[in-house]
């Protein structure tokens, strides 16, 4: 990884426009959306575009999700045929569609699959294998701990944990303590993730954990800027500006035209809403935006809404400016010691809110 910041899976989110736009604005690394293990499904358009990589940089970690390890085998191999340079095993998803089929973090319950699901996994590919997890099943069964030794026995690459259990779904404070054990029990990278959301709680979250990395989901929607903001303070303990509103539409144009290429139109426009949403919702005439993007039919119509959006922004100023506060608080670490002025902010509420289409995904 050139850096310590990983774009989290996202299913429905981290697709190969955002990953490669997350890349461009300082990601040192991203993942793929999970792609489901059952064969019968490697057909259908949703996977096929999870297991088109063309055009990414390099290292390309494609997420797989199952809980039969035979299968879980044979999907991290034919990803390796398709351009995957790394593995990364979904032991972290609560989403019912996933455990239902009791895989995701509900595998966390059960060590003696774990082991046999990593264990087939390692010996099927030889690129590296990782893994995701949550820190247990409950609050009462945190066994993050030992399933990062079986993971360290499977030879598995690098662990990164989501500081809630399955059963916390994405509920309340995340709790970075279990992460900082886990770190001290096993010598394997280790990146910390759960409601890191700017540049101080990412420095927090590392002296916190001993983490060697931060995986950042839901404050990148919107933001994929954050990572080249966190990697300056990271570096300088200073803060960048937000973008200038020139930037952030040539950005965000880009962003769409490839969004339109990949999905094509007019899904490309449909699925491009949410994005324009977490773009504009906390900069001021973002609500005209929205409606406009949402009964826009065409590309052309809803780049169109967008060159209004950012024609009407610039008379607020040069440079994106962000509207309401954030704080978020972690257990047993104070990430609201870390508050940033309200121009580098996003509001708390939306960010969390985003964690509901985890578990619709
Ligand atoms: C919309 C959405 C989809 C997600 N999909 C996946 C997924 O496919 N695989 C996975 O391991 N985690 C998935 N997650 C969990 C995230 O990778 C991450 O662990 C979680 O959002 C906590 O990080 P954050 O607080 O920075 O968002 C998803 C989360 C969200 C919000």
């Amino acid at each position: 990884m050139p850096n310590n910041l990983a774009v989290a899976p996202m299913a429905g989110v981290t697709d190969r426009p955002f990953r490669q736009l997350c890349r461009r604005l300082g990601a040192g690394y991203a993942v793929s959306e999970m792609v489901a293990s059952n064969p019968q499904l490697r057909g259908t358009d949703k996977s096929r575009r999870r297991t088109d990589h063309e055009g990414e940089v390099a290292p390309i970690a494609v997420q797989i999700a199952g809980a039969d390890p035979q299968q879980m085998a044979d999907a991290a191999r034919y990803n390796v045929d398709r351009g995957a340079q790394i593995i990364d095993i979904n032991m972290g998803c609560p989403a019912k569609k996933v455990c239902n089929a009791a895989a995701g973090s509900a595998l966390l319950a059960n060590e003696k699959l774990v082991g046999e699901i990593l264990d087939a996994v390692g010996a099927a590919v030889t690129v590296p294998v990782t893994l995701k997890i949550r820190t247990g099943s409950n609050p009462e069964l945190r066994n993050a701990v030992a399933i990062a030794r079986i993971a360290h026995a499977a030879g598995i690459a690098a662990l990164t944990v989501h500081g809630r259990t399955r059963a916390c779904a994405f509920v309340g404070a995340v709790e970075y303590d279990t992460i900082a054990a886990v770190k001290q029990a096993v010598a394997i990278p280790v990146i910390a993730n759960g409601d890191i959301g700017t540049p101080e709680q990412a420095k927090a979250v590392l002296l916190h954990t001993g983490a060697d990395a931060v995986m950042i989901g839901r404050a990148a929607q919107g933001r994929p800027w954050i990572f080249r903001e966190i990697a300056h303070y990271l570096a300088t303990g200073t803060h960048l500006p937000s973008p200038t509103v020139a930037e952030a539409r040539a950005l965000i144009a880009a962003h769409l035209a490839d969004h339109y290429d990949f999905y094509g139109e007019p899904a490309g426009v449909r699925i491009a809403r949410k994005h324009l949403r977490w773009y504009t919702e906390t900069l001021a005439g973002g609500a005209q935006l929205r409606h406009e993007a949402n009964v826009a039919i065409t590309a052309a119509e809803q780049m169109g809404a967008v060159d209004r959006f950012f024609d009407r922004l610039l008379v607020h100023g040069d440079r994106l400016e962000y509207l309401g506060d954030q704080c978020v608080t972690g257990q047993g670490i104070d990430l609201c010691a870390a508050i940033v002025p309200i121009s580098q902010s996003q509001s708390t509420t939306s960010i969390a809110n985003r964690a509901g289409e985890a578990l619709a995904a």
